[in-house]
């Protein structure tokens, strides 16, 4: 008789409109692997409860998405470098000894989004974030690990930049300024805001996108979001939404559960034709 499928699933509130389960049954359609991949849904008081039936009931990996990065990683038996340096989890995985290993694919799903979808180096890069929520500090460590010369994140609330400039100091030049920031020179800039992709973007000054050679907005939707609207205003050709991090995670996950890394660059574009890919 054959083994069942491995079950994995994305664990979050709300999940009903997670496009996860079409990217990892793509992926593993792709590369030939054996599990299945379904939505989890928990009450927000009920994360470790439900994380607890799922692998009692054999379960192999979840992907984690909000609210409950932060309790993921507080679960986890281990966490690897950057979901420690995150102090968020996306991805928790079974090993063979029954413990389960926390990760955090985010900030690499960034990366090769950047390089890719935005064609735009990270090495030696002076990068501008906008925002400064739990999504930021997954993002800082790897970009300072690739390379970027300098980053400053800006945020309504200066404080919590502060508080991430001072975490990740240690990892590069990295430094917190308001968000309404004059300053101008950057190579890149990356929203982060979540304000909600209907809402407008708060003002922000044009001195800040003048030089950039790129914009990326983590955000992403099936027109184009208010922040790359507000970019293409102001003349930046190079623009990308966040869809491409949103399938480059995910492979990520994939490729530490099952050993295999999955082509991206078809289920992106699988996506991008299939209407409103709006939540992890
Ligand atoms: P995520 O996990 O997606 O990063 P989050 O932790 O809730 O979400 O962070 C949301 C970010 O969007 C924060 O930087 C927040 O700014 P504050 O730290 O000042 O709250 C920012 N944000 C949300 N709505 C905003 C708005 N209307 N104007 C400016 N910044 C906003």
């Amino acid at each position: 008789m054959n083994a069942p499928p491995d079950r994995y699933a994305v664990i979050g509130h709300p999940i009903e409109h997670s496009k996860s389960p079409a990217i990892h049954t793509a992926f593993a359609r792709q590369t030939g692997q054996h599990l299945t991949y379904e939505r989890l849904p928990a009450e927000p008081d009920a994360f470790a409860a439900t994380v607890a039936t799922f692998f009692a009931d054999g379960g192999a990996g979840l992907n984690v998405t909000l609210p409950f990065k932060t309790e993921a990683a507080a679960y986890a038996d281990r966490l690897t470098d950057r979901a420690q340096r995150a102090g968020a989890v996306n991805t928790l995985a079974r090993r063979d000894d029954g413990t389960l290993l926390g990760d955090n694919t985010d900030g690499i799903g960034l990366a090769r989004d950047l390089e890719r979808g935005l064609d735009t180096a990270i090495a030696g890069a002076r990068i501008l974030i906008l925002g400064a929520g739990g999504a930021v500090r997954g993002v800082v460590p790897v970009l300072l690990e690739q390379g970027a010369a300098e980053i400053c994140v800006a945020n309504r609330t200066v404080a919590k930049a502060e508080t991430i400039a001072h975490d990740f100091a240690d990892m590069g030049t990295v430094r917190a300024c308001p968000l309404n920031t004059e300053e101008d020179g950057w190579d890149l800039v990356i929203n982060a805001i979540s304000a909600g992709l209907g809402g407008e973007m708060p003002d922000l000054s044009p001195a800040i996108i003048a030089r950039a050679r790129g914009a990326y907005d983590m955000l992403y939707a099936n027109v184009p979001t208010p922040f790359l609207r507000w970019v293409a205003a102001q003349g930046v050709a190079r623009r990308c939404d966040g869809l491409g991090m949103l399938v480059e995670q995910a492979a990520e996950s994939f490729a530490l559960w099952r050993g295999v890394r999955p082509s991206t660059v078809e289920v992106i574009a699988a996506l991008r034709q299939s209407g409103d890919p709006r939540t992890p």
